[in-house]
């Protein structure tokens, strides 16, 4: 891909139904070949504090991380879009969201940023795309409230539940958000939202009706001590190499051939 992957790209591709396809990176090196493999959406996740930082979950990572990591993809980045998490507690009120905002995309080169949660982060995602700070939202299962839910697990799967996530997804919608990932809801309820709402769903868990896809990038390249995610593939299994990898994962994407029933939940 040679021209710049903007959120105007990203509704045009919805409205064509051409999937998006997505990644995360934290560094310059994997970045040029994510890139290269014509991903239209770098994701700079918090959840490089499991993957890179050795932490159980993504709560230890600091906005001084987020930013660190982010200059580093940064560096390289020249066609992606490119998304940085809110780190845990950075986005708790309007006024620390800006802040925290302003610092992703000063130090850290970030399009834009991404907050995990409904209703309780739509003040936030106003201010911010008031602010001309473009928003990914994150709904379903959000790893930053793993105490909370009480573990990585599947949500969504009662009607009330159901319900307030596609009541979320409308309302982050209207408060300005650009797109919205769902992680880990039924195919069936992410393919309601994703004909619910205007803006792009990137899906990991979340079946092959969201407009796109995103994965860990070490899941996708088998990177996993211990059991692998069942909502992950190892691309790199069979393949020539990594670039050959990514380029597997982004033509899967495409066809819609990842994810396979497999890698989904009813
Ligand atoms: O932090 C991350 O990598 C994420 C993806 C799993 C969507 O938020």
């Amino acid at each position: 891909m040679s021209t710049f992957v903007t959120t105007a790209t990203l509704r045009a591709l919805k409205q064509n139904g051409e999937k998006i396809a997505c990644l995360t990176s934290y560094d310059s090196s994997f970045t040029h070949l994510i890139e290269d493999a014509g991903v239209e959406v770098v994701l700079v996740g918090d959840s490089l504090g499991m993957v890179v930082q050795g932490q159980d979950s993504t709560l230890p990572v600091t906005l001084d991380d987020m930013c660190y990591h982010a200059a580093c993809v940064a560096r390289a980045g020249h066609t992606a879009l490119r998304v940085v998490d809110m780190p845990f507690m950075s986005y708790a009120d309007t006024r620390q969201a800006l802040e925290s905002a302003a610092r992703l995309m000063r130090e850290g080169g970030a399009h834009l940023v991404k907050l995990e949660g409904g209703q309780i982060v739509a003040d936030a995602v106003r201010a911010l795309t008031a602010h001309g700070i473009p928003v990914c939202a994150h709904l379903g299962l959000i790893p930053q409230s793993v105490n909370q839910l009480g573990g990585y697990r599947v949500q969504g799967r009662d009607a009330a539940a159901a319900q307030q996530l596609l009541d979320d997804a409308r309302l982050l919608e209207d408060a300005g958000a650009s797109a919205v990932v769902l992680e880990c809801v039924p195919t069936a309820l992410a393919k309601e939202i994703t004909a619910a709402i205007n803006i792009p769903t990137i899906g990991i868990g979340a079946g092959p009706y969201c407009d796109g896809q995103v994965l860990v990038l070490y899941d996708m390249l088998g990177i996993v001590p211990g059991k692998r995610p069942k909502f992950t593939r190892d691309f790199l299994a069979g393949a020539d190499g990594i670039p050959q990898a990514l380029q597997a994962y982004v033509a899967a994407v495409k066809d819609g051939s990842f994810p396979a029933p497999e890698h989904s939940f009813d």
